[in-house]
Formats: C-alpha cells, structure tokens, sequence
C-alpha cells in the first residue's frame, strides 16, 4: 500500500426511519436552521413537510432555501451566501441529492469567506483556514456521495467550468439516509445515480498501484455489489434491500475509503463535468456515455487491470482467450449493461449540438494526472466523435 492520511467526520445514520429518530437531537445545538433543497420533489413527496415538522416541534427559526437545480450554479451558491448571512443561519441543512447537497457546501465555505470564493476555491485549489458554517445533510437520492465527502461540483455558467475539489472541511457533520426516502425517485435518475457509483469505483480501480491492495479488492466487490443491485432495483423498484444497497454502495464508492494508496484517474468525469458545462446534461449519464469509449481507448496502457476487470467483476471466462481479448469483452460486458439500464449511450442524447461544440469542450477538459496514460484535447475529440 502507498501511505495515506484518512480522515471522515462526517457522522452516518443510516436506515428507515432514522430522520425522525435523529434530526431533532441532531440540530439540538442550533437555533435558526436553514432547509436547502432542489426544484420541487420534496414537496411532492412528503420529505419536506415531514423535516418542517421535526423543526417546528423543536422550536427552530426555519430559513426556506428552495430551487437548487442539478448541476448547481455559483450564482445559486451566491444567493445561499447572502440567505444564510442576512438571517443569522447557524445550521444549514441540505435536503436532496449531490446537486443540493454541494450547492449548501459551497454556500457554508462561502458565506465565511470575504474573498472571492470562486477564483480561490474553485478555479484553483485552496486552504481553508476557517470553519465553515455547520452543514447537515438529508439524502434523498444516492450516486455522488457527496453526503460523506467535502467535495462541492459547482459550476460558473459565464465562464463555462463545472469544476470541484474535494475539502475535508467540507464534510457535513452528519448525514441522514433512509433508502425509502429514494423511492419517488424517477427510474432514470436511479439509473444515473448508481451508474456515477459505478464510474467512481472504475475511476479509482484502473489506475495505479495494480499490484495486490485491500482498495482494489474493497473497489470489486463493490462493482458487483452496484451491479446486482441495479438490476434488482429495475426489477422491483420498491426493493428495500436493493434500495438500501445501491444507496451505501454510492456512500463507500465516494467516502475516500477505496481511493487509499490508489491514484485515481477520474478523466472520464473531468470531461463529464466539461461536457455538463456547456449542455447542462445529467452527470450520471455522461460518465455513462464516456466510459466504454474511454477505456477502449486506454485499456492496453493497463492490460492486466482490464483482464482482471472482466474476470472478477463480470466473472467473464478465460476460454482461450488472450489478454487483449479479456480486456475487450470486460469492456464489452460494460457497454451492454450501460444499454440494458436505459442509460443514453451518445453524446446527441446529452445534448451535445456538433463538431464545433465538441472541439470547444474537448479543449476546454483539465487534464487528471492519475490516469494510465496522458489523453490529449486531439484524443478526447477522437472519443468524442465516437460517442457522437
Ligand atoms: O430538484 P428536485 O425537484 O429535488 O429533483 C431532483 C433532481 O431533478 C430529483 N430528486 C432527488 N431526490 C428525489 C428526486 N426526485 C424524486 N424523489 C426524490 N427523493 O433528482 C434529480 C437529480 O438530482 P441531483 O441532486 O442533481 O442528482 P445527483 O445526486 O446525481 O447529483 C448530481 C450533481 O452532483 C455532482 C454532479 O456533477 C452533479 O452536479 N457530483 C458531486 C460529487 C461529489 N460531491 O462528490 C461527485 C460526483 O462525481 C458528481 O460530480
Ligand atoms: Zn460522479
């Protein structure tokens, strides 16, 4: 293993039932607590009368933060700032899913901070020396982890970067997940969330060390984990078990824990939060439209990887095959699952109008140094034309 500092404040309760049994204790140390949440579905579910409640009962000023979008914007982050700053907010409380709950990060960094947030925080990255503004969170769709992590994916529309690092000041205090929370979920969201699962382990398992680490053999079992449980969750929806693995397999995929001693590549998500720059499209699916084309590009820079990729995660059988032709039907039996799932397999059903907007992605893209081998604008335009 290669040395690592681990570190994860963020305390985890996790099951049916666990807002009701908690949120009161939790928010016991605040007086004004601020409700964070997206474009309408806690209404429409429940989840927001049910938390409004618990506050009221315990006595708590309630500040109504409402319409964060997906793919959350720093002008939204901006509002959140000025929000939690005229009103005295001393616990803001983000209740949704990655959108929701990295919007109200950046908002805690944010509303402590004088300077320009933006250029120190998110245009290069920064130090905080401060402590932002408590931040508790309540899931209500799974895939980011960004409930057990200090990343905030954030992105600046005038200038066309989705971009975030991950801060460990960032974590939320604590995080509330009850799996039945997700069910009015719609099926391709579900799809989406627990293909970004998916694609945070592959981004963390194909890159080095290769040699034998417990993060990569964590990072398998979790792939198969993933993957059985998509399938369960498309069959029976209201699968509580399914639900309830899918949601913690996304908490571990993104709680650090698998990236110990690993470098990490990530350059299928760098390009998906490029290409989600300039279309607005769902992360999810974008990692999905880039994955299969991305590896087939770069699988022979990290042969036994792939080969061990299609052996122990898709139990694909050797049967004379040679390493070049392991490798292929691994990625292969990936590709045919992104199709089975529903997910969109081009760029076009992410929104992506022509060549022109394609080459001003493509060169737009940060480079990720933990990959097995250096991808170039010229090759990521190449990929791109395959999506197409
Ligand atoms: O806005 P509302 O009306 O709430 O609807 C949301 C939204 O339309 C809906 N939804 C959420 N919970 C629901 C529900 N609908 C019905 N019932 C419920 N219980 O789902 C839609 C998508 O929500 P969103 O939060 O955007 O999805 P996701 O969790 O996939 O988050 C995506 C964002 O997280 C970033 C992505 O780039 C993207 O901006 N990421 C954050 C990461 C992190 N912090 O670690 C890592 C990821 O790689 C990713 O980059
Ligand atoms: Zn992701």
């Amino acid at each position: 293993m290669n040395n690592f500092i681990y570190e994860n404040r963020t305390k985890v309760f996790f099951g049916k039932g666990c807002v009701k049994e908690f949120l009161a204790c939790l928010t016991g140390n605040y007086t004004t607590v601020m409700m964070a949440y997206g474009q309408g579905s806690v209404k429409k579910n429940g989840i927001y009368d049910e938390i409004l409640g618990i506050l009221m009962k315990a006595g708590k000023n309630v500040v109504d933060f409402p319409g964060i979008m997906p793919n959350p914007t720093y002008e939204k982050v901006m509002e959140g700032v000025r929000l939690v700053r005229n009103s005295g907010t001393e616990l803001i409380l983000a209740i949704g899913g990655g959108s929701v709950m990295d919007c109200c990060k950046a908002v805690s960094l944010a509303a402590r901070y004088e300077g320009d947030a933006w250029e120190n925080f998110w245009e290069r990255k920064g130090i905080i020396d401060f402590e932002p503004v408590p931040l508790g969170v309540v899931v209500t769709t799974g895939g980011t982890g960004s409930e057990c992590n200090g990343a905030a994916v954030i992105t600046n529309k005038a200038r066309k970067i989705k971009t975030g690092y991950d801060y460990p000041a960032c974590n939320p205090l604590f995080a509330l997940m009850d799996p039945a929370y997700t069910f009015s979920v719609p099926e391709q969201q579900v799809m989406s969330g627990a293909f970004d699962s998916l694609s945070h382990i592959m981004e963390t398992y194909f890159s080095e060390p290769d040699s034998q680490n417990v993060s990569d053999e964590i990072a398998e079992a979790l792939m198969r984990s993933v993957i059985r449980n998509i399938r369960l969750a498309r069959q029976n929806p209201t699968d509580y078990t399914a639900r309830s693995n899918l949601l913690w397999d996304s908490t571990l995929s993104e709680n650090r824990l698998i990236k110990l001693g690993k470098k990490c590549d990530f350059t299928c998500h760098l390009i998906a939060h490029q290409i989600g720059a300039y279309t607005d499209c769902n992360h999810g699916q974008a990692v999905a439209v880039l994955h299969p084309v991305y590896y087939r590009h770069i699988y022979r820079d990290g042969l036994p990887k792939f080969v061990r990729f299609a052996e122990n995660v898709w139990m694909i059988p050797r049967e004379g095959r040679t390493d070049e032709e392991m490798a292929e039907a691994g990625i292969g039996a990936l590709a045919d699952f992104i199709r089975e799932t529903g997910l969109p397999m081009t760029l076009r059903e992410l929104g992506v109008k022509d060549q022109r907007e394609m080459k001003l992605i493509a060169d737009s893209c940060h480079y990720s140094p933990g990959g097995y081998r250096r991808i170039m604008p010229e090759e990521i335009l190449e990929i791109f034309r395959e999506c197409l």
